[in-house]
């Protein structure tokens, strides 16, 4: 599999100077920026919406916005999004029950397509033709709605059974994810990692990015 992709969450970040806190983590060696969308139905949280973004990317143009839409209503905002400069629009599987429709959606809107599963449910639900219409699939390591929980390891045999099919995707995991189970997620089959406060919240986030890609790539 490809280098590592290290994006870290914004939820953990100061957001009330989210455009600094984004170009602080590109300046630190980050891949992309996670931008977890929530909007108060499909998980009991609210953060940002495409009003926030817009301006984080007139800021900070040259972010790779991957966007981890939790809301119970994906296809409505894909319009928005894409105007607002998202690059990656993931997902979840438990939202909808037409998957293909958002994936032509977002597809027509020229933005990746990224599929999100949380703990509670099973990778048997990504069917072979499901998995072959995105870009990247998301295993939540967390329930989702809130960050600084704790990683859950028993959904570590989903990375495993995903990255087994489907050899070429981007394989996501996203919850609790830190230095100590970088290395971890990464033998599972994950390649792209999503860290929120053990980035934002760390003294030194330069040296954990590099601690955390090295611990992948050892
Ligand atoms: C949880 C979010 C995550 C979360 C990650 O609902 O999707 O992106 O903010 O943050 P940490 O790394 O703190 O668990
Ligand atoms: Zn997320």
């Amino acid at each position: 599999m490809s280098e590592c992709i290290i994006s870290p969450s914004v939820l953990a970040s100061d957001l009330s100077k989210l455009s600094s806190e984004c170009q602080r983590m590109i300046d630190n060696g980050c891949d992309w920026l996670h931008m977890d969308v929530m909007d108060g139905h499909f998980v009991p949280n609210i953060t940002m919406g495409p009003p926030i973004l817009t301006w984080v990317h007139k800021n900070v143009p040259e972010i790779f916005m991957d966007c981890h839409m939790m809301v119970s209503d994906p296809a409505k905002w894909v319009p928005e999004v894409a105007k607002a400069g998202g690059k990656s629009y993931t997902f979840h599987y438990e939202a909808v029950s037409d998957h293909k429709e958002v994936i032509k959606t977002i597809r027509e809107h020229n933005m990746k397509v990224g599929l999100a599963i949380s703990p509670e449910t099973s990778s048997d639900v990504i069917t072979e033709e499901l998995g072959n219409l995105v870009d990247m699939l998301l295993v939540m390591t967390v329930k989702p709605g809130y960050g600084g929980q704790k990683f859950m390891p028993e959904c570590l045999p989903k990375v495993e059974d995903l990255r087994k099919r489907f050899p070429g995707k981007n394989i996501q995991v996203d919850g609790g994810v830190g230095k100590g189970n970088a290395c971890q997620c990464a033998k599972a089959g994950s390649n792209v990692l999503v860290a929120g406060t053990a980035i934002f919240g760390a003294e030194d986030p330069k040296k954990t990015i590099t601690e955390i890609r090295d611990s992948v790539n050892q």
